[in-house]
């Protein structure tokens, strides 16, 4: 039995045969429609969530099983004191494959440990996001062809942003990967991310302007300042706005550059750049659909 809850329980050629399959998926659809015919997922959110949830359950429902679930924690027995242990123990009778979300980070670990269904990581906390992380590579190959020999940019909020700590923990085992890390002071990379780097001797750099180092981008990946995560909310609102890419700092941008971003945005990419050939963000809303539809291929053995 198999569960994701960091990228790094998949290897490499896992990963490039999940995108392989997500491509497949995404060209013949018809193919796929009954694979999981009378499988059940359960979407456990204890956080807000519109994209992942929803594709998660737009693939379950695209493989012909079906979901349940809850949106929040508030309609669960999670505010009358259940554990996390407790909830999945219980959802795990009724279903065959859960896809958990919440604020606390190892929160997905205790979830694996508590039940023999396979557990995927939606967000844990600060954390991981690993099925964020998977359909960023695969954007990433179909935008370049390859997942090698690029420089990426990451932007925004890294100190709380659980999806860049998982990519960069993927992009960490292909060849010839450069990193810029762009943030304030307050929102650096944590160290313990920036060891997966150090430990293979890869390089990066930490700086704090978008337009010094724009030019040098093969991938420039967005992120939103977190706003949840923060303790003191005037410093929040000092940080909310530090990064805004628009027209005027993608005038030294590469001719193909990739624009990309989890979503959700707030001000951190200006509507402007939409229609872009270079912004490559609603690719990523599409191909996550895709790549979870893989993904619980794969976990299910179907
Ligand atoms: C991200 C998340 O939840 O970490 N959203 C997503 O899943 N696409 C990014 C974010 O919330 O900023």
């Amino acid at each position: 039995m198999r569960n994701l809850i960091d990228i790094t329980d998949l290897s490499v050629d896992e990963i490039n045969d999940l995108i392989k399959v997500g491509e497949d998926i995404k060209k013949n659809k018809a193919k796929y429609a009954e694979k999981c015919k009378g499988k059940q997922l359960a979407t456990l959110f204890f956080e807000p969530s519109t994209r992942t949830r929803l594709s998660f359950e737009s693939a379950m429902l695209s493989l012909g099983g079906n979901t349940l679930g809850f949106s929040s924690a508030q309609s669960s027995s999670t505010v009358k004191g259940e554990s996390i242990a407790d909830t999945i123990r219980t959802v795990s009778s009724y279903v065959d494959i859960i896809a958990m979300r919440h604020p606390q980070e190892g929160a997905a670990t205790i979830a694996a440990t508590s039940t023999k269904v396979p557990v995927i990581n939606a967000g844990d906390g600060t954390n991981r996001h690993p099925t964020q992380t998977l359909t960023d590579l695969m954007t990433i190959k179909e935008a370049k062809g390859k997942l090698s020999n690029f420089c990426i940019g990451m932007c925004g909020d890294l100190k709380y942003g659980r999806t860049v700590h998982s990519l960069v923990e993927a992009l960490s085992r292909y060849e010839n990967i450069k990193y810029v890390f762009i943030s304030p002071k307050e929102l650096k990379m944590p160290e313990e991310v920036l060891n997966i780097l150090k430990q293979k001797n890869i390089e990066y750099t930490e700086v704090e302007s978008i337009e010094e180092n724009i030019l040098n981008l093969d991938i420039l990946y967005m992120t939103r300042v977190q706003k949840e995560r923060f303790k003191d909310e005037k410093q929040y609102e000092r940080l909310k706005d530090v990064y805004i890419l628009d027209k005027e700092k993608l005038k030294n941008a590469k001719k193909d550059l990739v624009i990309l971003h989890p979503l959700p945005r707030v001000n951190e990419i200006a509507e402007e750049i939409d229609n872009d050939p270079r912004a490559c963000y609603f690719k990523q809303v599409e191909n996550g659909k895709y790549i979870r539809m893989a993904l619980i291929l794969k976990l299910l053995n179907q």
